[in-house]
């Protein structure tokens, strides 16, 4: 299975989510690939966001040697699944797809039923903290993952996790049911 995540600029939001499910793919020994890039070409080549880059290190996952990139057309036949961070993307990507690859594109929170959001919120004009609650956003998709995924048109619901738990806890624990007392 292959799973692609797409934002806009490709240096915030998209990059955590790939750090975080390659690093679960590998703890798992998964056989998936994951990658990310942006609707925009702005960033081409850059890093992750500092800020981003900083808040996954906090939870163990080191981000930086991965590069912005653009979508490009090869990816919709490429990746299985191609989750866009809100909805903006998702309008973009599927234009880009075209009728015949469209059912590729998902929402990613689509992922996360029940927390009530169906986009992730761009942390990049705010602060740190907008960085940590996009990490956040990821602990429901990934808890379920990759059961749910390879399961799209029948989209079991993951496991949801209780907010209050989650504060000061890592991100990795966060996504093993185990360690969050479940
Ligand atoms: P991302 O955040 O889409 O999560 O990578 C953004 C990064 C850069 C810009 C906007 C959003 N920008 O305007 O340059």
């Amino acid at each position: 299975m292959q799973i692609l995540f797409v934002c806009l600029g490709n240096i915030c939001r998209s990059p955590m989510a790939e750090g975080l499910f390659r690093h679960v793919a590998e703890s798992r020994d998964l056989k998936v690939v994951v990658d990310s890039a942006g609707t925009s070409g702005w960033h081409v080549g850059d890093a992750p966001d500092p800020r981003g880059q900083a808040t996954m290190r906090a939870h163990g996952i080191d981000t930086s040697a991965q590069h912005a990139r653009q979508v490009n057309e090869e990816d919709f036949n490429k990746f299985d699944l191609v989750l866009a961070m809100d909805r903006r993307n998702h309008d973009s990507l599927t234009r880009l797809a075209g009728p015949g690859r469209a059912s590729k594109v998902r929402l990613f929170l689509e992922f996360a039923p029940g927390r009530g959001d169906t986009e992730v919120p761009d942390p990049y004009y705010g602060g740190e903290d907008g960085f940590e609650h996009v990490s956040r956003y990821c602990i429901t998709p990934a808890r379920g993952w990759p059961t749910t995924f390879s399961a799209t048109n029948n989209c079991a619901p993951p496991h949801r996790v209780r907010r209050r738990a989650m504060v000061g806890m890592n991100i990795v624990q966060l996504i093993e049911p185990q360690t969050a007392g479940f």
